[in-house]
């Protein structure tokens, strides 16, 4: 029998939509999109021609109201993100939603507890976990490292990323008439740099190591610069550190390091729009050796949209899910909240939802 196939509609054809989201759907084995929601109907036909979509939707009611749309891709702006998702679950659908899970902690755990009323699936955005690479590591800490002494990343986003990206990617379809919020959050960029870019490095050091108990942080700025730095206590006893760049006079990187007591891992994840799968070199203390995956199939956008179709056809959980976002948000909140108050700052656990 041939396998089911998901039918989803996007929501939003704004940068993300058109760099990895529709490419990734024009490859994706079992899931296809079928129809595209933006306010601005200039885009959305551009878009919608491009992609050979023909239910094109100015309205998102009208898109959450075409029965023959099973899962929405929320692709807007961060402080949509919970709102646009809750109003996809009350119609039936099932959600991924771009990161961060949400704008506060507050509205991501009334989505959880929305999540679990309805019974669908939602599932973040954090495509990371995808990268094959990324994936090895995780498995490898898992089941080869032992206890973990100590996790640590780098997030350096570069000032030439642009530049770096035009060599791999279309150019970007815009329109006057894209939605405004009321409130630009780019604005406050400062927060802003620390939600959407450090929502990728607290996923990947939650995933690679467990959960944070308690943070302390410190922020620097210089000419619109900014980079925190700071130390992790994990629950699990270990230590680790972070920083987080927005942007540096330098290349891209991201970097992960976990030791523990039976084994060691390096991850070295490289711009996500090239698709290379992460470089890593782990250590097996019983043998002695290092080992070092190829990585195939490595577009890790592609890979979220394969793992979301499945857990819905399989009855799998999401992964990540909503408690996973929810944890990320409320470390970033104890990162911000470390950097006011110049003092440690625990993380509350996710026992609450
Ligand atoms: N996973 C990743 O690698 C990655 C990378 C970049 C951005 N992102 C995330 O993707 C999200 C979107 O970012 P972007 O740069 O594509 O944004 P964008 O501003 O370029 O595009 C957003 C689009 O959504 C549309 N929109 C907004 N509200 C709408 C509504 N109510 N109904 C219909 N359309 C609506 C806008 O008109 C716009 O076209 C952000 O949350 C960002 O953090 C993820």
């Amino acid at each position: 029998m041939a396998e089911p196939i998901l039918n989803i509609g996007l929501l939003g054809c704004g940068a993300i939509a058109q760099f990895a989201h529709l490419p990734a759907l024009a490859r994706t084995r079992r899931a296809r999109l079928i129809a595209l929601c933006d306010t601005a109907d200039d885009l959305l036909q551009a878009i919608g021609r491009k992609a050979g979509v023909d239910r094109l939707y100015t309205r998102y009611e009208d898109l959450l109201s075409d029965d023959q749309v099973r899962a929405v891709l929320v692709a807007v702006p961060d402080p949509l993100h919970v709102p646009l998702a809750e109003r996809a679950l009350r119609a039936g659908k099932h959600v991924l939603v771009e990161k961060p899970l949400g704008a506060n902690s507050r509205e991501c755990r009334e989505l959880a507890r929305l999540v679990r009323e309805t019974g669908l699936l939602l599932q973040v955005g954090s495509m990371k976990r995808y990268d094959p690479g990324v994936a090895f590591a995780q498995q490898f800490v898992r089941e080869r490292a032992g206890s973990i002494l100590s996790a640590s990343g780098v997030y350096r986003d570069s000032i030439f990323r642009s530049a770096m990206q035009e060599s791999c990617l279309d150019r970007l379809l815009t329109s006057p008439h894209t939605a405004k919020l009321t409130v630009d959050p780019k604005n406050d960029r400062r927060h802003y740099n620390l939600f959407t870019q450090g929502a990728h490095l607290f996923d990947n050091l939650r995933y690679l190591a467990g959960d944070v108990l308690a943070v302390t942080a410190t922020f620097a700025q210089q000419a619109g610069q900014m980079s925190w730095h700071g130390l992790l206590e994990f629950v699990h006893g270990g230590l680790g550190h972070f920083e987080l760049t927005c942007k540096s006079c330098g290349d891209w990187r991201e970097e992960y390091v976990v030791l523990g007591e039976e084994g060691s891992v390096e991850v070295q994840v490289g711009l996500p729009f090239y698709h290379r799968p992460a470089q890593v070199r782990a250590f097996d203390g019983r043998t002695q050796q290092w080992s070092q995956p190829l990585g195939g199939h490595s577009n890790a956008y592609v890979n979220q949209l394969e793992a979301f179709a499945s857990a819905i056809f399989d009855s799998q959980p999401a992964h990540p899910d909503v408690h996973d976002g929810l944890a990320v948000v409320r470390l970033l909140e104890a990162v911000e909240q470390a950097v006011v108050r110049g003092a440690r700052v625990e993380v509350p656990q996710n026992e609450d939802v």
